[in-house]
């Protein structure tokens, strides 16, 4: 979703800016600009349509200047278009802002403050600059003019903004969105995810929520909206350049499944020693003490809260519940005596579930966050922290962190039930397994040739897909056609494979792909065996993924098969690979789906 990146220094900020803009576009966008600050003629304002690539071959010679912001825009507020895209100016252009969130009472700000002034577009940004810019010109200093605007804004923001008068200063503050300061040697940056700014600086300073921060080339003050000082120490973040390259790799999302062994057995080393689970016992104790767990999260995430539900059962002895992150926030159903909320986030700054992290805390309900991001909101907010270790996950479609996210549960899961003395978790030797599940894995990846091959003849042309499965299948089944609907464009729905014919199994007509997924026991296999030829009947063209054992010879995709507990990590694999090919097949960008973004920051 929308990102920012500002820097104000020795640099050439054009380029920092450009560069840091495209290292944001994994967020997702459909708009983009920068402002370069110049003594000569007050500045530069540069915005295009469509990709970052545009903007770039819109850029003269005369953008240049050592201050500027620069904006990746995810329409919320009227659509994409050259008016719409940020950054945005006052009435008399002298403040250029950018900002990332929504600002829900943008319209009584405009009645009550605003009322004469001509606007160029329809966001709610445009309002938030021309009030600065008109409390200047009703006397207060450019400091005062922001911070009476952020006691007047409701919303999410993140905000960077510049007076061109005084270009040497960027004024930052944020509220719900997320942005971190970049600290350098005589410059200083400020962007939306220190992924854009590792290139200058791995120096990062957190910013939390109505704080305003005043950035120079030389300091950073952060104060409290009331102007009182506040003291914040840098962290150093251990982001490598290399991890955010695609290197060889045609697309990001295929390097990241490639990853997938190798994040099983970081996960190994993160929370094992010796064969032996080591997860922080607070948490333990944590989950111990509570009477139920209530997963909360979206897309993906949520989708591998499923995959977790019955290990996590299992092992813990404690039922687990599962929300959907937006809908908690309004409708939450009637919790248990002691729950803890169990929050599940690749980029840990999703709002819809952030908003429920907040409502939890505001009733003292403990939460732990399960994230990729070190430091992300989520992570700060909640009580407990388990990290996926996956490395960062640049593609829209998440592969991954999914993998990770059932892992990761699978230790807590598997630490709980051993300080329990559960008769499960002794039996389930989860570093063996693990490692196990990080072969079957290889040994899918080795067949990539032959499923693009099979996907071809299946879904190069289909406007409508199922796949089924019973069980842990039906969890991955969920996930698998969110993913091929989210990057090829399929419209495709995951059933429990014995529900279809109670109505949807009148969508099966000649040519429908089905694609199957049998990893469970013979007895269910054999009852999803049987929903496959209900569908075959129909005219289905179906393809089937089964574990070896239970595989018959006619079967497409063999996965080597793994402890059932974990049988969604490597039965999820070729349904990855599946939706990859399908849409290289249909000539879209497997990276960058439209309308989507990586990290969801609006409700
Ligand atoms: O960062 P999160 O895991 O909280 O994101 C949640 C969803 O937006 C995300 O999983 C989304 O569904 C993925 N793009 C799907 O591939």
């Amino acid at each position: 979703m929308c990102g920012i990146v500002g820097v104000v220094g020795n640099r050439n900020a054009t380029d920092i800016l450009m560069q840091g803009l495209e290292k944001l576009e994994y967020r997702g966008y459909d708009s983009a600009g920068i402002f370069v600050a110049n003594g000569v003629n007050n500045g530069r304002l540069i915005k295009s349509v469509g990709r970052i690539a545009d903007l770039r071959s819109k850029l003269g010679i005369d953008v240049a200047g050592s201050t500027g912001i620069g904006h990746t825009r995810w329409a919320t507020h009227g659509p994409a278009s050259k008016e719409n895209a940020h950054p945005h100016t006052s009435a008399t252009g002298r403040f250029i802002l950018v900002h990332n969130g929504v600002i829900e009472n943008y319209l009584a700000i405009k009645e009550e403050f605003l009322a004469n002034h001509e606007f160029n577009g329809q966001t709610d940004t445009e309002i938030a600059v021309h009030l600065i810019g008109q409390l200047v010109e009703d006397g207060l200093s450019v400091l005062e003019a922001f911070k009476k605007s952020l006691h007047l804004i409701e919303g999410s923001y993140a905000f960077a903004l510049v007076d061109s008068e005084n270009p040497d200063v960027i004024y930052v503050a944020k509220n719900k969105s997320p942005l971190l300061i970049g600290v350098g040697e005589g410059y200083n940056m400020v962007c939306s995810d220190a992924m854009a700014m590792i290139r200058e600086t791995s120096e990062f300073m957190e910013i939390h929520d109505k704080e305003l921060v005043i950035v120079t080339k030389d300091s950073v003050s952060v104060q409290d909206y009331a102007g009182n000082s506040l003291e914040r120490e840098s962290y150093t973040a251990e982001l490598d350049l290399s991890d955010i390259g695609k290197g060889t790799y045609p697309y990001y999302m295929l390097k990241e499944i490639d990853e997938q062994p190798s994040v099983m057995r970081k996960l190994i080393s993160a929370y094992s020693d010796n064969g032996q689970v080591k997860v922080d016992e607070a948490i333990i104790k944590a989950v111990q003490e509570a009477d139920r767990l209530y997963i909360i999260a979206a897309g993906t995430s949520y989708h591998a809260g499923f995959a977790a539900k019955n290990m996590l059962e299992a092992l813990t002895n404690t039922p687990v519940e599962l929300g959907i992150a937006s809908e908690w926030g309004y409708n939450q159903p009637l919790l248990s005596q002691k729950p803890l909320f169990i929050f599940i986030s690749q980029s840990g700054e999703t709002a819809d579930s952030r908003q429920v992290l907040v409502r939890a805390n505001e009733m003292g309900i403990p939460s732990l966050t399960v994230t990729n991001v070190p430091g992300s909101t989520l992570s700060r907010e909640a009580n407990y922290t388990m990290l996926l270790h996956a490395g960062p996950e640049i593609a829209v479609a998440s592969t991954k962190a999914y993998t990770a996210q059932i892992a990761t549960l699978a230790f807590l899961a598997k630490a709980v039930g051993d300080a329990d003395g559960n008769e499960k978790a002794k039996a389930f030797d989860l570093v063996h397994e693990l490692s196990l599940v990080a072969q079957s894995i290889e040994a899918t990846l080795s067949e990539k040739d032959s499923i693009a091959e099979k996907v071809e003849g299946l879904l190069a042309k289909t406007r409508t897909a199922f796949y089924i499965g019973r069980g842990n299948d039906y969890y991955v089944a969920m996930e698998a056609s969110l993913k091929l609907k989210e990057i090829s464009y399929i419209q495709c729905e995951g059933f429990a494979a014995g529900e279809l014919k109670h109505g949807t199994i009148s969508l099966i007509e000649d040519g429908v792909p089905v694609l199957a997924l049998i990893s469970s026991d013979e007895a269910v296999a054999a009852h999803t065996r049987g929903n496959i030829q209900e569908v075959a009947a129909r005219g289905a063209n179906v393809l089937v993924i089964a574990e070896e054992g239970l595989a018959r010879e006619t079967d497409d995709i063999k996965v080597v098969p793994v402890h059932p507990y974990l049988s969604a990590i490597s039965m999820v694999v070729p349904t990855q690979l599946v939706a990859y090919y399908a849409t290289l097949q249909r000539g879209l960008d497997v990276d960058k789906p439209r309308n989507l973004a990586k990290s969801v920051t609006v409700e």
